[in-house]
């Protein structure tokens, strides 16, 4: 089977994590205080903080932008659930939003028609690796934190994702651009990180106040710097793949996704097709390929609110193909004409 996702890995992130494991620095060190001094560089920030996953800088990144008890925080539905618990452990309410069925993040149109007096932020996913300008979000009022988990490297008119927002948030799991095997930043201006550096600590304060340990070990971020090092080399073996995909199903009858140049680093190859989905999975798991619908399922699906056509005809249509820098030309091409053969069907 060609799996759907798969992370890169060479002998030097090896070699990376060996050395951490001989020098004894196991914990939060000088490696991660250079990750961080690294990955902020990239993502055209002041600084950044590493902690445990994208999932928990999510959450320090709303309270670091003042979400507290009784603000509702706006967030897409076309989405993983991870954004609707960041919220909630920030102590906030969810309030969701359409999606723009062009780019797949959030309507500007619906999040406007949906602010009130206690939207306290707003959280913009550059989703699928498809980054999109932040400053009509900015615009609107309350702080924007973009969610760069799929799109680390994605750029919009030279912009990197990342440095618009008040706060951008990072995630390092074993399937993403890069990795840490689990892990996760935030990265903004100097006082905000500075305050999620106090937020991942636990130990050594002078009173109770509840806290937790959010801290990434020395062994990731070797691993994460590593990584990082070779972004580049990944996001251009990632739209090699993308363009393989464009040429070869340039005539089927399906949507490719906008071709966006330096906005998409295609985490996700999504397309649309006009017939069910999990059909099309199964026909293609028939011919040796593994393709996913790109989110679990809309998160008003759970809630079970009504009012999101474009997310409800996302999740009738699209289709996530492999795409990952280890996939190679003949299994692009096996994948697009598994794909042509179950749309002909
Ligand atoms: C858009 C987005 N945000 C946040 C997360 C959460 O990241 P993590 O799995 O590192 O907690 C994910 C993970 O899939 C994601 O896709």
């Amino acid at each position: 089977m060609i799996p759907h996702s798969r992370p890169t890995l060479a002998d030097d992130d090896a070699r990376a994590v060996a050395r951490i494991v001989s020098g004894g620095q196991l914990a939060q060190g000088p490696e991660t205080a250079a990750f961080e001094r690294e990955l902020a560089v990239r993502l055209g920030t002041a600084a950044a903080a590493a902690v445990s996953s994208g999932t928990v800088a999510l959450e320090l990144a709303l309270r670091a932008v003042g979400v507290g008890a009784g603000d509702d925080v706006i967030v897409p539905t076309w989405t993983c659930d991870a954004l609707h618990h960041a919220v909630v452990r920030a102590g906030a309410a969810p309030v969701l939003a359409d999606a723009d069925p062009r780019t797949h993040a959030l309507a500007l149109a619906d999040v406007r028609a949906r602010l009130t007096p206690r939207t306290r932020a707003i959280v913009v996913v550059h989703a699928f690796g498809r980054a999109v300008d932040v400053r009509p979000f900015a615009a609107l009022g309350p702080a924007v934190v973009e969610d760069c988990a799929q799109a680390l490297g994605a750029a919009v008119e030279g912009r990197a994702a990342g440095a618009t927002g008040a706060a951008a948030v990072c995630s390092f799991y074993a399937t993403k651009v890069i990795t840490t095997g689990e892990g996760g930043a935030v990265a903004g201006p100097a006082p905000l990180v500075a305050g999620v550096r106090d937020a991942r600590e636990y130990d050594e304060r002078p009173d109770l106040t509840p806290r937790g340990n959010a801290k990434l070990t020395d062994l990731q971020a070797a691993l994460g710097r590593s990584q990082l090092a070779r972004l580049d080399t990944f996001l251009a073996r990632r739209r090699a793949v993308a363009a393989r995909y464009r040429a070869a199903l340039a005539d089927a009858p399906c949507v490719l996704p906008e071709d966006a140049g330096a906005a998409h680093v295609y985490h996700r190859f999504v397309v649309e097709v006009d017939r069910p989905v999990d059909a099309v999975i199964a026909a293609l798991a028939a011919r040796g390929v593994t393709a996913r619908r790109p989110v679990f399922r809309p998160l008003h699906h759970a809630t079970g609110a009504a009012g999101f056509p474009a997310a409800d005809r996302l999740w009738a249509r699209a289709l996530s193909l492999p795409c990952y820098p280890t996939l190679g030309d003949a299994d692009v091409d096996t994948v697009a004409g598994a794909l042509r053969e179950a749309l002909r069907r």
